[in-house]
């Protein structure tokens, strides 16, 4: 069976006829509606009804038709240089497609797979209003993020007779401009884009931030949806604005995308922070190129993006070794404020480390990987769910 998704937001006949042309076999069209609930970050489908996401909408019923696809083709919008917040929503929701155990590849943390196999994958998104730059940004995003899902990469090219195209997995086309600077900042406007509604590691440095800064800090949540239209039109006359987020599939959640869509250009200065479940920075490097071409996009100087892996456990750890934990995230934006420009060293520690080296992936081999599993299952255990942890709900 191959599956085509409508993601779009003006859903053409036209097009859906010139990618089954491509297709020798029938395609069953799934359009989804905007909106799709964005994922919450609450674990459930991991840790209570594995393989199960909580939320009951189009996307959950639309999960049998993914899963049992031998290819799925996406129809996306593009927005502000990206995939836009439907598309991104629509990616984050297959994560029950995977379990919480991780593996090694290529120095780089996976998920398990949960299922046997999964659908190969095949982009379309309109090229109308991008760069070169932010066309790259999204094709690299995309391969770099079905390469996670076990799936092959293709891109249907041209809109009117549409081409085939494989894609190949490949690094990010981060770090193509330099971190910049400012004067000290007397204030700084801070978006919190988690959408954890409880047991938030990025609400808790945001806090230590704010003790240390005070009002020199203006924290902004982005779970606050109905601030956006007040929020976006200020952005225009902020001098200075921080996005800090917890990184999902590679990208942005994708209520911070639906925000970022919102945005004008405007002068003033940019900076990105990223905090993630995986060690290692690389995981972040792909929403480190699109933060650079955004800066761009919005006439505004590109003050840096900072990254820091292995925050997943923030929240469960005793308060002492959460504040030591914190220590350099706060520092690096305590140094931002005061000084206008983050310090790079500090930057260059936090994001280590980038990939994980020969020794590293032996020793994960040898002892990590039955340690960090390990977690897992005890988390499955202590909610009566481990029995049911390999099950594949989802297939026919
Ligand atoms: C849907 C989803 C996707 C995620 N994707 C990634 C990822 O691609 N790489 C990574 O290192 N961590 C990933 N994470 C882990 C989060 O970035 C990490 O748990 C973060 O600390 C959560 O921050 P918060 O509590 O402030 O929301 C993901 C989490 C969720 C819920």
């Amino acid at each position: 069976m191959k599956t085509l998704f409508d993601l779009r937001v003006k859903q053409t006949e036209e097009m859906v006829e010139a990618v089954k042309s491509i297709f020798e076999e029938p395609l069953k069209i799934v359009r989804l509606e905007d909106p799709i609930t964005p994922c919450i970050g609450c674990w459930n489908c991991w840790l209570k009804t594995p393989g199960i996401c909580v939320m009951k909408d189009q996307m959950t019923t639309s999960y049998s038709d993914y899963v049992n696809s031998d290819t799925v083709i996406l129809l996306l919008d593009t927005a502000q240089g990206f995939i836009n917040h439907q598309g991104k929503v629509f990616l984050d929701r297959t994560i029950p497609h995977y379990h919480p155990y991780i593996d090694l590849v290529q120095g780089e943390c996976h998920h398990v797979a949960r299922y046997e196999r999964y659908p190969d994958m095949v982009f379309h998104y309109d090229l109308e209003g991008l760069t070169d730059q932010e066309e790259t940004v999204i094709e690299d995003y995309l391969v770099r993020m079905a390469f996670h899902f076990k799936s092959k990469a293709f891109r249907l090219v041209g809109n009117g007779s549409l081409q085939l195209q494989p894609l190949k997995n490949r690094k990010a086309n981060n770090h193509a401009i330099a971190f910049g600077s400012t004067d000290p900042m007397d204030r700084l406007v801070i978006y919190n884009g988690s959408p954890r509604r409880s047991g938030s590691n990025s609400a808790l440095i945001l806090e230590e931030v704010q003790k240390v800064l005070g009002d020199r800090v203006e924290m902004r949540d982005l779970k606050q949806e109905d601030q956006w239209e007040q929020w976006a039109e200020a952005f225009t006359g902020e001098k200075n604005v921080m996005f800090f987020m917890p990184l999902y599939v590679h990208a942005m959640p994708s209520h911070v995308m639906g925000f970022m869509e919102k945005l004008q250009a405007s002068a003033g200065g940019i900076s990105f922070f990223m905090q993630s479940g995986f060690p290692e920075s690389s995981q972040s490097h792909y929403l480190e190129a699109y933060f650079e071409q955004l800066s761009i996009r919005l006439g505004r100087t590109y003050l840096g993006t900072a990254i820091k892996g292995g925050m997943e456990s923030l929240q469960m750890r005793p308060e002492k070794a959460r504040t030591s934990m914190m220590e350099p995230l706060v520092k690096a934006i305590e140094t931002l404020v005061l000084k206008g420009e983050f310090s790079t060293s500090d930057i260059h520690q936090l994001a280590r480390p980038v990939r994980f080296g020969a020794g590293v992936q032996m020793l994960f081999k040898l002892v990590g990987k039955k340690f960090i599993n390990s977690f897992w299952d005890q988390k499955l255990k202590a909610n009566g769910a481990y029995e049911k942890r390999f099950e594949r709900p989802y297939r026919a």
